[in-house]
């Protein structure tokens, strides 16, 4: 069975998909009642030892991308957001790519950077040399202050040193850098730990002040790269050529690629992928915010962080570049049993795994984003995340939910009235449908086996 694929999802009731989770086995049963009994939510008491001034637990809605696949792997990719389309654009664009091999991702060791800011140093080139002449001791020093890190396999890397210009002070400045292989944590205590702990060597080494000791999110050493390749012919579709898609994306992108205005908008479509599974998982998310777009700066202006371009048989190779330093261990997977039980739907067995993935659903939203645009534009897309919130305002209940929305969308006029409308006729339909039924088991099995049964008020006829 393909993991991911699970045809017609949308359609189920809440409970019928953890029932069909638990079915397929990607779910516990103790993972199943959780989620039925909504016991992974938690509580104010929990919260109120998370943060400060605790007066509630904020709720928000918790989907699953499907039709994942990257390096020959099917994922389930839980999404943590609440706003509409970004669930079924991932799992439409992921349902593209599959049918061509689906996303290939590779990433970097996952390195943190600490940062040590070292001032009033008289001569800071001759600081820098002391530095790295000192390298291995200041790497001892760190790494003895992390022992279970080092004996995982992880620990510092390197030691780097940048002499920077002041524009408060005269003289210039010395920064440090840890390069911190952290494996499968995230690893922010523990490099600004280490920076700490660091400190009075560096200023004996160079008789300069240590100031600022912290991490930087700029996460450049821990890189995802995620491609893929769309047959031009699979891009075909409402009206339009593969050949016009293709080429449409691709001039998309360069429209990202040349204009910061329009590069920040792309990119925020990328993190509308990348957001939900980092909440959904326990990641910092304002981190990984920070790190994207500061590494779509990196060339000196604000840019896209997506490659596309035509291959020389004609589809359409798209892929993606960007810092993901991501955990699978530590606080939330243990503070929060939703984080748990996302995790277990996910199947990921180690932070770069993640971060692989979420490189891809990164593109995949790209991808979806792209398509429409340059094809019907979003405002269809719109339509139905419209006509969902107009649905719920009208008070539709989760069985005709669905239901309700496309008959909105069908006739044109997304409003409350017209919503109301549809919902009592669909609930006048479904109570003849029970009415029926009952009549039917009422009747004997001869009567309803020649014919249909006819409702009149409280009387039935059979013909
Ligand atoms: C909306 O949340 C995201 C898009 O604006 C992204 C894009 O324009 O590429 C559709």
């Amino acid at each position: 069975m393909e993991k991911s694929r699970i045809p017609k999802f949308y359609r189920y009731s809440v409970p019928e998909r953890h029932q069909i989770l638990l079915d397929r086995g990607i779910i516990t049963n103790e993972d199943f009642l959780q989620l039925q009994e909504k016991l992974n939510v938690i509580g104010v008491e929990e919260a109120d030892k998370m943060i400060e001034n605790v007066i509630g637990v904020f709720g928000l809605p918790i989907g699953l991308g499907l039709n994942m696949l990257v390096n020959q792997k099917e994922y389930i990719i839980p999404m943590v957001v609440e706003e509409p389309s970004i669930v079924a654009a991932v799992s439409s664009s992921a349902r593209l790519v599959r049918k061509s091999g689906g996303f290939i991702s590779s990433s970097t060791e996952p390195i943190l950077i600490g940062q040590i800011q070292i001032v009033n140093i008289d001569n800071p080139s001759k600081a820098k040399t002391q530095i790295l002449q000192n390298k291995e001791e200041i790497i001892n020093l760190a790494n003895s202050l992390h022992p279970r890190m080092q004996a995982r396999g992880g620990g510092v890397r390197d030691v780097e040193v940048r002499i920077l210009t002041s524009t408060s002070q005269e003289k210039d400045m010395v920064i440090v850098h840890l390069l911190v292989d952290t494996k499968d944590a995230m690893g922010a205590n523990l490099v600004n730990s280490m920076c700490e702990g660091v400190a009075s060597l560096l200023e004996k080494l160079t008789s300069g002040t240590v100031f600022l000791r912290i991490l930087s999110n700029l996460t450049d050493r821990s890189i995802v790269k995620s491609h893929c390749n769309i047959p031009v012919d699979h891009l075909k579709g409402n009206g339009f050529t593969g050949e016009q898609v293709r080429d449409g994306i691709i001039l998309a992108n360069d429209f990202a690629i040349n204009d910061p205005y329009r590069a920040a908008t792309h990119n925020k479509g990328i993190m509308n992928g990348i957001d939900p599974v980092a909440i959904a998982t326990g990641n910092d998310w304002r981190a990984i915010e920070a790190a994207a777009h500061a590494y779509a700066c990196r060339g000196g202006s604000y840019t896209a962080l997506t490659q596309y371009r035509q291959t020389s048989n004609g589809d359409l190779e798209a892929s993606i570049e960007i810092p993901m330093k991501v955990g699978t261990v530590g606080g939330p997977l243990e503070s929060n049993p939703s984080v748990r039980i996302l995790h277990n739907i996910m199947g990921i067995e180690s932070a770069t795994e993640l971060a692989e993935v979420m490189g891809a659903v990164g593109l995949a939203q790209n991808i979806a984003a792209l398509k429409a645009l340059v094809t019907e534009g979003i405002q269809r897309g719109h339509m139905t995340l419209h006509a969902r919130s107009v649905a719920t305002a009208a008070g539709a209940t989760a069985d005709i939910f669905e239901t309700v929305v496309e008959k909105l969308i069908d006739v044109g006029e997304i409003k409350i009235w017209k919503a109301q409308e549809i919902i009592t006729s669909l609930l006048q339909s479904q109570q003849v449908e029970e009415l029926e039924q009952e009549v039917i088991e009422y009747l004997p099995e001869s009567a309803t086996a020649y014919g249909k049964v006819i409702l009149l008020g409280e009387h039935s006829v059979v013909y």
